[in-house]
């Protein structure tokens, strides 16, 4: 069953941000939050819209020093909308009338968002408004505002206000507010013929043009054009026009405001005002563009939707997925786009990029594999900036940052402001190095999916040896050990930095680091293989690759250091890193009762005058990161290689130890949880999966998702319904399923894409069944458990499942 609606009833303007998020319209080119378009930004609205890889640099001096930041800008507020009646105050929803009923609706099959509402002047005039609003995902420059408005009680004038604002600033999250918001350079307003107003606006620093048009029209039911007189107000960053005209009681009018947005970076225009202009005056009425735009989105449904026989879990996925296509559609293959962590609808983590590709990829490779194949282009163009950072650290290969932003340097901040003391604290979260062993990893997992050896041998390679050359290069040996280690970086939990009282950065022999460097050294190999014989040879002269260095790698797959530790009962667990089991237990209980919500306790010890550093605590899963990438098959023969022994309940007793000791200040964290319990502990995963659904839809962290969604957790919930229960595991021709809590699957199916085939997947009580309905000559085997089936064209196969 489809659960499409979102629906919100009262109005209630503490949670206003949250809902503005979470009811974002966007393509993958460009994302609009929620706002009601008649509200101005202020403490309760934030009407921001973002585009992919719209970045600027601003500097502000924070004590004394100047610190440079990128921020992916706010862009004219193209919704404004306002409502006057008579000669009152423009509506709003607090303050110039009494609303007598509100709703707010958000139909996720079309990303679109809806507003009802009817008020009481204060001159007891009741007029209603219906409002509806979309960004085409089917014409990615189209957006479309329409209003219906019915004066219930009265006859009289109406005026609407329609408006382009460009004196937007960021300022969406009130940590970085100190620092400086003001991204934009005025350029021009004009107009194009009697109802087209336009804007143009330019970033201050990466010199971005936007251009917007709007097109307004008041059009009576039937469709034909109402008598309005038009009055213009113009500024350098504004512009409206303000249309008045008469209204009759009880007779609906209609207003359409279609919306033109282009910017300098896009293909097939001229300059993006002109451009905004020329398409603006040219666009189909609304409901002509709205179905196209319905078209689109009812296909991309038909290849992303994945349906499970739980209505409260299909809402929640469904609003997952709605959001991972606003941000990565077919329109950001065609961008230079690389996934930002906290989607296009806000400006935590200021649109950067993270590892957090590691979540998402998985969803797109087996739907959308063209889009992940676009936003895996985001890292090769920027090889040569992270060859560069390499080398600028001393190192070969290359290094690319924990957070990027528009040409792939360093973007992590360098101090952070902790809201519990007001402190302004260093952030040395650069030194997760681990993002490059990420990269590589959805290189690899891309190309077993798709079997795509065109980006591979092209584009893929080139980066995936790159990098393995930066680690070789990173990793030292101890002679005393006889093992290769890699020392000075950080592991997922952003919580420890360093050690305790120590000037070093970072930690010496991150187990996940390590193991991720030991399976990439290995896979490099097997990467150099699947080339054409050419093309590796091309890539070998051009990068200079020696046989000494594969002689390096193949020894660093057998000889890289992992540390372990004994837990409470004496038998051993991966030490998170080298030194883990000196730090001191924390008295949980002790900061539960003071504090409460303790995810945040880096926040809460450093305000103390304490350092996380200190504890045997994670603010996220870090060793049990190994579990979630790969499955105990591959753990087994990754440490068989390294001469460590891997025993069948590593991940149970790997789990035990490290559930107590985290704090899951990332969400990302309940979605890796969520996957390792899933092999042994199906309810228990089951509740962190719930936990994790729920994260955006009920802001688990309290005002997180205001300032943006997780994008790496919404898509993270859908991978565990495919690699976390359903086992999904694509290696060459083969894909192998393996089920675990199958009676929580059940109800299931899917559309996946594999190596060009297209498989629905269904799976019951008792049985898997996957048809396949391309007609490629690509050959498939699928697995489950012991039994393998050749999947032929327009064919099914099916598995009885053991319960
Ligand atoms: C997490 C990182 C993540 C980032 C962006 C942080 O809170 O610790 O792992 O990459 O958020 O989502």
């Amino acid at each position: 069953m489809f659960t499409t609606t979102l629906t919100y009833d009262s109005y209630e303007p503490a949670t206003e941000g949250l809902r503005e998020a979470l009811t974002s319209t966007g393509n993958g080119y460009i994302c609009t939050r929620g706002a009601a378009e008649w509200e101005d930004p202020g403490a309760s609205h934030y009407p921001g819209t973002y585009t992919h890889s719209g970045f600027n640099r601003e500097t502000t001096i924070v004590a004394g020093r100047a610190v440079l930041n990128e921020d992916l800008v706010n862009l004219p507020n193209w919704l404004v909308l306002k409502l006057r009646v008579e000669d009152g105050e423009p509506f709003r929803l607090a303050g110039t009338a009494d609303v007598l009923e509100y709703r707010h609706e958000y139909d996720l099959a079309t990303a679109t968002v809806s507003r009802f509402v009817r008020f009481r002047d204060p001159a007891g005039r009741e007029t209603s408004l219906t409002s509806r609003r979309f960004v085409s995902m089917s014409d990615r420059h189209w957006a479309g505002i329409e209003w219906t408005i019915t004066p219930e009680n009265w006859s009289g004038r109406l005026e609407v206000i329609t408006a382009l604002d460009g004196r937007v600033t960021n300022w969406g999250v009130a940590r970085y507010q100190e620092l400086e918001g003001r991204h934009l350079d005025p350029v021009v307003p004009r107009t194009f013929g009697p109802e087209v107003i336009g804007l143009k606006v330019r970033t201050r620093q990466s010199q971005i043009h936007v251009g917007q048009a709007a097109r307004t029209r008041v059009l009576d039911l039937d469709g034909q054009p109402v008598n309005v007189a038009r009055e213009l107000y113009q500024m350098e960053d504004y512009i409206h026009q303000t249309i008045s005209f008469s209204a009759t009681e009880g007779e609906p009018i209609r207003v359409e405001k279609m919306v033109a947005l282009y910017n300098s970076r896009d293909h097939a225009m001229s300059e993006p005002l002109t451009t905004a202009g020329t398409v603006a005056s040219r666009l189909p009425t609304f409901a002509e563009a709205f179905t196209r735009h319905q078209r689109a989105w009812s296909e991309l449904w038909e290849r992303c939707g994945v349906e499970v026989g739980d209505d409260e879990v299909q809402l929640r996925l469904n609003l997952h997925i709605a959001h991972i296509l606003q941000v990565c559609s077919r329109h950001t293959a065609e961008l230079d786009a690389g996934a930002p962590a906290r989607g296009l609808n806000g400006e935590a983590y200021r649109g950067h990029i993270f590892w957090d590709e590691l979540f998402i990829y998985p969803f797109l490779n087996y739907r959308l594999p063209e889009v992940t194949r676009s936003l895996l282009m985001y890292r090769c163009r920027r090889l040569d900036e992270a060859r560069a950072a390499a080398a600028d650290a001393g190192y070969r290969g290359a290094m690319y940052p924990w957070q990027s932003g528009s040409d792939g340097t360093e973007e992590t901040q360098v101090v952070h402001l902790n809201p519990r003391n007001g402190q302004w604290e260093p952030d040395l979260s650069h030194n997760q190095r681990h993002v490059n062993a990420a990269i590589c990893y959805n290189i690899w997992q891309y190309y077993q999916a798709t079997g795509d050896i065109d980006f591979l041998s092209r584009f893929g390679a080139e980066v995936l040896l790159e990098i393995t050359r930066f680690w070789a290069s990173l990793a030292t040996f101890n002679a005393d050990r006889g093992r290769w280690e890699i020392n000075g970086v950080m592991g997922p939990d952003e919580f420890h930095e360093k050690y305790p009282g120590s000037d070093e950065e970072g930690l010496r022999n991150n187990a996940y680091t390590n193991v991720m460097v030991a399976w990439l050294a290995h896979t490099a190999g097997q990467v150099l293989a699947a080339l054409p014989v050419r093309r590796r040879r091309r890539l070998w002269d051009s990068i200079g690759l020696t046989e000494g260095e594969l002689e390096h790698w193949a020894e660093l797959a057998r000889l890289m250091y992992i540390p372990f530790h004994e837990d409470e009962n004496g038998d051993a667990v991966i030490s998170q890193f080298e030194g883990y089991e000196d730090l001191e237990e924390l008295d949980w209980a002790a900061y539960r009762s003071k504090y409460g919500n303790i995810q945040r306790l880096d926040r809460i010890l450093r305000a103390e005058g304490d350092t996380p550093d200190r504890y045997k605590l994670a603010k996220q899963a870090d060793t049990l990161m190994l579990f979630y990438v790969f499955s105990d098959t591959q753990l087994a023969e990754i440490l068989g290689r390294l001469g460590y022994g891997y025993e069948p309940d590593a991940a149970r007793r790997n789990i035990g130890y490290y559930e107590s000791r985290t704090t899951h200040g990332s969400t990302l964290s309940y979605i890796v949880h969520a996957h390792v319990l899933a092999r042994f502990d199906p309810d228990r995963s089951w509740e962190m999966f719930r936990t994790a659904l729920d994260s955006d839809l009920n802001d688990v962290q309290g005002g997180t998702t205001a300032e943006g969604i997780h994008l790496g957790v919404m898509a993270g919930t859908l991978d565990l319904i495919q690699r976390g229960y359903l086992g999904t595991e694509g290696n060459g021709e083969l894909l192998r399923f393996t089920p675990r809590g199958v009676q929580k699957l059940a109800g299931q199916s899917m559309t996946m894409r594999f190596r060009e085939t297209v498989l629905k997947i269904a799976i019951d009580h008792e049985r898997l069944s996957v048809s396949r309905v391309d007609d490629s000559p690509t050959l498939i085997w699928i697995a489950v458990e012991d039994s393998i089936q050749e999947a032929r064209p327009a064919q099914a196969v099916e598995f009885t499942l053991q319960s």
